[in-house]
């Protein structure tokens, strides 16, 4: 009886909650019914137009391939190839990206015309406001290709020969904490640290260094946080890494604006760091001297653009390095052989006489290279050269030269790491005879972008920054193998993370042993 009471005085509220839950699955079942009557649609028939490339079928709507993108491009972009060739399309979270693989694929998108591609409609979003107003992707092209210009004269070789010293000195010092004879470290996270070191006091100079403390670190690190995937997806957010994001770019940019003025006050010109060649040199064609703020915006662009790129690229060359310990020992005999000892200072010129550590670069680039793909948006139907193809306006194109630098038909046993292979690929290379292009920023062979290998992209958005990083990443290189032996911990080689704007290495621990302790 008892029961029955309880039962009763229960019903309205479970009659309640019952037909909530009705409710309630009732709309459930219909959307999964939706999105799985939709996604069986895009897999079966990619919504597409007669003459596009063709659609890689997907399951989820709106994210498309980008769950197999995120977590194993390499082997999708292969399949991908095998099955529809060199040009087809995917959905990825939303957009329609054309991807274009091999050395036609690059040459097609790093040689596109201005008034068909654009590399500023498919990245500004990201990054102007962590940038700034006023430069690189907030301007016209043809105001990228000035500015490009006077970073590229600020890199001389001149001043490159003097960051070298300056880059020794801060390796030698950061590695004072790995002080025990021997200890296990995450050499992704020790690069990250002395990267921005290092090219902070060589691009920024002395006295920006000497204030880099905490501070600077916190808004460094708020500003970077602006180069989250989502912001490439998403414009600008409310969300609050975006305004932490915002504040630190304001406090980065009076922080450098506060440099130059006392930089004029002291009337300071013994530096060969980029901001004083901005300080004293830049003028537009139109007569325009660069402004202080364009100058500070810059710095802020060349600091992000390096930081990710080179201190990624040393940490998977110590990787490859460490899993491959005669490499290592060939690095130091190098040295031997140019320098005499490993007690010589390492030099700019010297540094040009070591091909093997060049190649360990070039290679570590080949197999990792940091930038996955390299987009553009598409301003106008775009026919593909020697194909039916046609791209629609609105679409993005994609070179991903990861892919080609990873294909046996150009590279022999493509995935394995070896630095030797460079020796017989410089002698195969013809002279160039085909066209030399100046876009505004110094004179490139049109025919470079259709090279496999283009770790450095090619044509008019092409870096600009590849002598400066070679610079320092043989710098870093070359003086910690005299300092240490390195092994993989536990002989695993990481796992990628490739859902970062940059293919990072995951929590690459190393074991190393000192080989220069103190006395
Ligand atoms: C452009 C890679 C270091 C400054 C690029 C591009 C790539 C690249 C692939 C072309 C992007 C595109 O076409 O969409 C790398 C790699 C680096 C590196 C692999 C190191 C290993 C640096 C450094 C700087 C720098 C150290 C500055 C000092 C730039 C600039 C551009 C650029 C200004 C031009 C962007 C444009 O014209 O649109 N880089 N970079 N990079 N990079 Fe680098």
């Amino acid at each position: 009886r008892d029961r029955i009471v309880v039962y009763e005085a229960l019903a309205p509220y479970v009659k309640e909650a019952s037909q909530e839950s009705i409710l309630f699955m009732t709309i459930g079942l219909i959307v999964t019914a939706v999105i799985v009557v939709v996604s069986l649609r895009n897999l079966m028939y990619p919504k597409q137009e007669s003459n596009e490339p063709p659609m890689v079928p997907y399951w989820i709507p709106f994210l498309g391939s980008a769950i197999r993108v995120g977590t194993d491009p390499i082997r999708f972009y292969q399949e991908c190839q095998e099955k529809y060739g060199k040009f087809f399309t995917i959905t990825l979270v939303g957009r329609k990206m054309v991807t274009c693989l091999g050395a036609e694929g690059n040459n097609f998108v790093f040689n596109a015309r201005l008034a068909d591609a654009s590399a500023e409609e498919a990245y500004k979003g990201l990054t102007v406001p962590v940038f700034g107003t006023g430069v690189v992707y907030d301007v016209q092209n043809s105001v990228l290709m000035e500015q490009k210009r006077f970073v590229k004269a600020g890199l001389s070789q001149e001043n490159l020969r003097a960051y070298v010293p300056m880059i020794i000195k801060e390796t030698l010092e950061y590695f004072e904490r790995w002080n025990e004879p021997k200890g296990t470290d995450d050499i992704h996270e020790a690069m990250a640290e002395l990267v921005i070191l290092t090219a902070s006091r060589c691009l920024l100079g002395d006295d920006v260094r000497s204030q880099m403390d905490e501070s600077f670190a916190k808004v460094y690190s708020d500003l970077d946080g602006g180069f989250a995937p989502i912001n490439f997806i998403f414009e600008d957010l409310p969300l609050p890494a975006n305004r932490r994001r915002d504040q630190a770019h304001v406090k980065m940019r009076n922080f450098f604006l506060s440099i130059m003025q006392q930089r004029r006050k002291n009337k300071r010109t013994d530096t060969h760091d980029i901001m004083q060649y901005l300080l004293d040199n830049c003028e537009y064609k139109n007569g325009r001297r660069l402004s202080d703020q364009e100058a500070a915006h810059i710095l802020i662009a060349l600091l992000l653009a390096g930081q990710h790129t080179s201190s990624t690229t040393s940490a998977w060359a110590l990787i490859y390095l460490a899993q491959n310990p005669e490499i290592f020992d060939a690095l130091r005999e190098e040295q031997i052989r140019v320098l005499g000892s490993l007690d010589a200072e390492v030099t700019f010129d010297s540094l040009k006489q070591m091909p093997i550590l060049d190649n360990v670069v070039r290679e570590t680039l080949r197999l990792r290279p940091p930038i996955m793909t390299m987009i553009r948006k598409v301003l106008r139907d775009l026919p593909i050269p020697g194909t039916e193809y046609v791209i629609p306006q609105g679409a993005y194109i994609q070179a991903v030269p990861m892919i080609s630098q990873r294909d046996d038909g150009y590279f022999k046993n493509a995935d394995k790491f070896s630095p030797f292979r460079w020796e017989d690929y410089d002698k195969q290379q013809k002279e160039r005879d085909d066209d030399v292009v100046d876009y505004g920023w110094g004179a490139i062979h049109t025919s470079s972008a259709k090279s496999p290998y283009l770790p450095f992209g090619a044509g008019r958005h092409r870096c600009i920054g590849e002598s400066f990083a070679y610079v320092q990443i043989k710098t870093i290189l070359a003086t910690f193998v005299r300092m240490f032996d390195l092994r993989l911990h536990n002989n695993k080689f990481p796992e990628v993370d490739f859902t970062t704007l940059i293919v990072t290495p995951v929590k690459p621990l190393v074991d190393y042993t000192r080989r220069d302790q103190k006395k």
